[in-house]
C-alpha cells in the first residue's frame, strides 16, 4: 500500500516525457550535457536545435527497436537539419577485438582517414568526410557489437542520408542510426585506420558471417532476445499460471449448483470471469507484439481496461457483500439474491463501462499527449511505464483498494462485537440453565 502510494508520488513528481513529434527516436540525441541559450536553443555539434525540436525521454531505443527504461533526460532532433551517422565510440576512440573503445593511437596519423564512400541517391560514389558530411552521434545499438565483412553474397554501404545499405544477393536492408555504428579499424593490407560498420549479431540475418563465424545458436540468442524474453516471462508468466487456475476455478464453481447458488458464489463468479478475461487480454496482447492491426489493437486494449476495471469493482462487491451479510446477520432476513445480483451486475458493468468511455474520451481529447492513456496508439495496453497511467490505472486501483481496506477493518470489528454479543447471550443461557437444574 505504501508502496503504491510512493510509486504514484515518484511517477507524479517526474516531468511529463513525450517523444518529440515528427522525430523518430534514431535522428536524436542525448543533450543532457549540453548548456541551453538564453532563448532555449542548444547547440549541438554547430546545428541549432530549437525547443520545438526538444523533449524529454525516459527511454532509449537499440537494435530491432528495444526500448530500455533510463533516467529522464532531454533529446534533441538533431538529424532532421543534417544527416547523422552514429559512431561506436568517442571520436578518438575505436573498438577493440572485445568491444571496448580505447584511444586510436592512429588517429592523427597518415595513416588514418575520416574520409568515407558513400553512395549517392543517383547511385554514384563520393568520398566524404564523416565530420563535415554527417552530424555524428554515439553509442552502439547493443552491448556485443560486431564487424560488419563485406563477402561475395552481401556488402554495405553508407548512403548519403547516413542509411547504411546492406546489399545482398536476395534482398537488401537498411539500417538506420540506431542499427549500427561505425568505428575505425586497423587494416593491415593498406597500413591505415578506415571507418567500418558494426551491428549486432543477434535476429539478424545479414549478418550471416557471424553467425557462421560464431556457430552455436546459443551464442547467438543473446541480449535483444534475452532482454526480450526475460521481460516477456517475467512479467507475464505470472498471469498465464493464473488463468491456468481460474479457468477451472469458474468450471467448478459452475458446474455444482451448491457452489453457485448462492450469492457469493455468483460474486466469485463474475470476479474471477472479469479477472480471467483481462488476464487473457493482456497477455495476448503481450505476447503478439507486433502482429496487431490497429483497429484490433484498439480493441483489444478497451477490452482488457474494462475487464481490469470490473474485476476491481467485483473484488470490491463482493467484500461489500460480506460487510453487508455480517451486518445484516440474523436481524432481517435473506433478501432475493437474483435481484441483488442484477443490481450489482448492473453497477458493476456499468461502472467500469463509464470508466472505458472516460479513458477513450482522454485519448480522442486534445489534452497533452503525455496526459493519455496511449491505449491503441504505441501500445495496445496501457503504457504502465508511462506516469499517465498512475491516472487511469494507479490511483483507481488504489481507492477500490482502499475501500476494499475499510470495508475489510469493519467486517473484523462487526464480527468481533457479534462474537462479544454471542458470548454474552451463551453465557447468559449457561447461567440460567444452570440455575434451573439446580
Ligand atoms: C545523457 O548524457 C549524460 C551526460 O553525458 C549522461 O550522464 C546520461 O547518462 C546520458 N543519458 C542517456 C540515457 O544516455
Ligand atoms: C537563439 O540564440 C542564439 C545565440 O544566442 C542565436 O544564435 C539563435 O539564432 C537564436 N535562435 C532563435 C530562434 O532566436
Ligand atoms: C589527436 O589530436 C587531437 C587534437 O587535434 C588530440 O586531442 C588527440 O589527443 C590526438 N590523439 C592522439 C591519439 O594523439
Ligand atoms: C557488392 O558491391 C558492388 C559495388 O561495390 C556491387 O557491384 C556488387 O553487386 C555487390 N555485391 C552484392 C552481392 O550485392
Ligand atoms: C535514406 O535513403 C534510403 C534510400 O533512398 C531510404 O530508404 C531511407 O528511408 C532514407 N533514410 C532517411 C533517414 O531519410
Ligand atoms: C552473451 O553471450 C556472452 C558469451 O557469448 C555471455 O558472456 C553473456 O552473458 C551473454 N549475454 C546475455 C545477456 O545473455
Amino acid at each position: 500500500m505504501l508502496l503504491l502510494l510512493i510509486g504514484v508520488i515518484i511517477k507524479i513528481s517526474r516531468a511529463c516525457a513525450v517523444d518529440i513529434a515528427n522525430c523518430p527516436y534514431e535522428e536524436t540525441v542525448n543533450l543532457s550535457n549540453y548548456a541551453s541559450q538564453e532563448n532555449g536553443s542548444i547547440f549541438y555539434q554547430n546545428i541549432e536545435i530549437t525547443k520545438a525540436w526538444q523533449g524529454y525521454y525516459d527511454y532509449e531505443q537499440y537494435f530491432n527497436g528495444v526500448n530500455v527504461n533510463v533516467a529522464m533526460h532531454l533529446r534533441g532532433c538533431v538529424c532532421k537539419f543534417k544527416k547523422c551517422v552514429k559512431l561506436c565510440c568517442q571520436r578518438s576512440e575505436l573498438i577493440n577485438g572485445n568491444g571496448q573503445c580505447i584511444t586510436n593511437i592512429g588517429a592523427n596519423s597518415s595513416h588514418s582517414s575520416d574520409f568515407i564512400m558513400i553512395t549517392q541517391t543517383n547511385g554514384e560514389f563520393k568520398k566524404v568526410d564523416i565530420f563535415n558530411h554527417f552530424i555524428w552521434q554515439m553509442g552502439r545499438p547493443c552491448n556485443r557489437v560486431a564487424q560488419f565483412h563485406s563477402t561475395a553474397q552481401s556488402n554495405w554501404s553508407l548512403l548519403e542520408n547516413g542509411t547504411l545499405k546492406i546489399r545482398r544477393t536476395e534482398q537488401s536492408m537498411y539500417y538506420t542510426t540506431r542499427d549500427y555504428c561505425l568505428s575505425q579499424v586497423y587494416d593491415d593490407h593498406g597500413n591505415e585506420y578506415t571507418y567500418e560498420p558494426f551491428s549486432c549479431v543477434i535476429l539478424n540475418p545479414s549478418w550471416d558471417v557471424f553467425i557462421k563465424k560464431y556457430g552455436k545458436q546459443n551464442r547467438i540468442i543473446n541480449e535483444t532476445m534475452f532482454v526480450l524474453i526475460k521481460s516477456i516471462f517475467t512479467r507475464f508468466l505470472a498471469m498465464l499460471i493464473s488463468i491456468i487456475f481460474f479457468i477451472p476455478t469458474v468450471l467448478i464453481y459452475l458446474s455444482f449448483k451448491e457452489l453457485h447458488g448462492n450469492l457469493g458464489g455468483k460474486l466469485l463468479i463474475s470476479y474471477l470471469i472479469s479477472l480471467t478475461m483481462s488476464y487473457s487480454v493482456i497477455c495476448y496482447i503481450n505476447f503478439t507484439t507486433g502482429a496487431i492491426s490497429a483497429p484490433a489493437c484498439l480493441i483489444l486494449g478497451y477490452a482488457g481496461y474494462f475487464f481490469v476495471r470490473a474485476a476491481f469493482f467485483w473484488l470490491s462487491i463482493l467484500s461489500f457483500d460480506i460487510w453487508r451479510n455480517v451486518k445484516e446477520n440474523l436481524q432481517t432476513g435473506i433478501k432475493s439474491h437474483n435481484k441483488l445480483y442484477w443490481l450489482y451486475s448492473l453497477l458493476v458493468w456499468g461502472v467500469a463501462l463509464l470508466c472505458t468511455m472516460l479513458t477513450a474520451l482522454a485519448e480522442w481529447s486534445k489534452i497533452d499527449s503525455c496526459w493519455k492513456p496511449g491505449i491503441g496508439t504505441k501500445h495496445c495496453w496501457l503504457d504502465v511505464s508511462k506516469w499517465s497511467a498512475s491516472i487511469y490505472f494507479y490511483i483507481p486501483n488504489m481507492i477500490i483498494f482502499l475501500f476494499n481496506v475499510i470495508i475489510f477493518f469493519n467486517i473484523i470489528s462487526k464480527i468481533n462485537h457479534l462474537n462479544r454479543n454471542l458470548t454474552a447471550f451463551c453465557t447468559k443461557r449457561l447461567v440460567q440453565a444452570v440455575m434451573l437444574h439446580t
